[in-house]
């Protein structure tokens, strides 16, 4: 039987082209979305994949939502923690909201979901959980003292349950997209983004899918010696 893999955000960008990728390597896919019931229903129908609305920075969410993949579709093997949000401002305008709302959602998310699913995978002797971590968790970026220390814990966490999942055949790493032509990075003002660009050796904006290609080796079975590790994917912008 096909293993199960779930991809939160994983009705737009980033996260759906990961479902495609992880779909056409056989994996029975399931898309989590916050909101956005569009999106939803048009990946759901061109991809041919369920999918389940729950808040990720809600630990009672996840808990319930990820029960209900397991009795629907079945025990989940694959987490791939891609739902995220940016709050960006400097610090002096950043409220606090802004800072919870980010840590709660991009780094809580990885926690309530990992909770939800890891304790089946460790039983099952089988497991992996690929989290989207950012080059601006890595090398930081003036305007998201919050996103930057999420995707900075996402990395750190990764390391972490690594190490607590290595012995029982559950693999756990990172990804650190650069800037993705996705729509967050449309968000960044026009002018503030054409500099980044120009810092980018490769001279263009990521594409999604280039994202999926690592996630789907690293859901792979080949890939059961990485784990721990961070794959960055960033057109040459931070050497890490
Ligand atoms: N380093 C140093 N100074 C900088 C700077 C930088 N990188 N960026 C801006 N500044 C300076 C400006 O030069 C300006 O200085 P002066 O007032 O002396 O001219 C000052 O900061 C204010 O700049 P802005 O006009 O841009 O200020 P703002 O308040 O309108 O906006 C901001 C601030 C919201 C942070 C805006 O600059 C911004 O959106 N920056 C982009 C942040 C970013 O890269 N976000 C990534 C989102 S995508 C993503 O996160 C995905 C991923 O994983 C990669």
């Amino acid at each position: 039987m096909a293993r199960v893999a779930i991809v939160t955000g994983g009705t737009r960008g980033i996260g759906r082209a990961i479902c495609e990728h992880l779909k056409a390597d056989g994996f029975t896919v399931v898309a989590n979305y916050a909101g956005n019931e569009d999106a939803a229903r048009q990946a759901g129908e061109e991809l041919g994949i369920a999918t389940y609305k729950w808040d990720v920075g809600d630990h009672q969410a996840c808990l319930d939502g990820c029960e209900r993949v397991a009795k629907e579709v079945g025990p989940v093997d694959v987490v791939v923690n891609n739902a995220g949000i940016t709050r960006d401002g400097t610090l002096h305008r950043m409220s606090f909201e802004d800072w919870n709302e980010v840590m709660r959602i991009n780094l809580g998310g990885c926690f309530n979901m990992a909770k939800a699913c890891f304790p089946g995978m460790r039983e099952r002797g089988w497991g992996r959980i690929v989290n989207i971590g950012s080059i601006n968790g890595q090398a930081g970026q003036y305007g998201q003292v919050n996103y930057a220390a999420a995707k900075s814990g996402i990395h750190g966490f990764t390391k972490a349950l690594a190490q607590e999942g290595a012995k029982f055949g559950v693999t756990v790493n990172a990804i650190a997209p650069g800037y993705i032509d996705t729509d967050m990075v449309a968000a960044v003002p026009p002018a503030v983004l054409e500099k980044i660009v120009a810092r980018i050796p490769v001279g263009r904006l990521g594409q999604a899918h280039e994202i999926a290609r690592g996630v789907s080796f690293l859901c792979s079975e080949d890939a059961g010696f990485v784990t721990g590790s961070t794959l960055s994917i960033n057109g040459g912008q931070h050497m890490y």
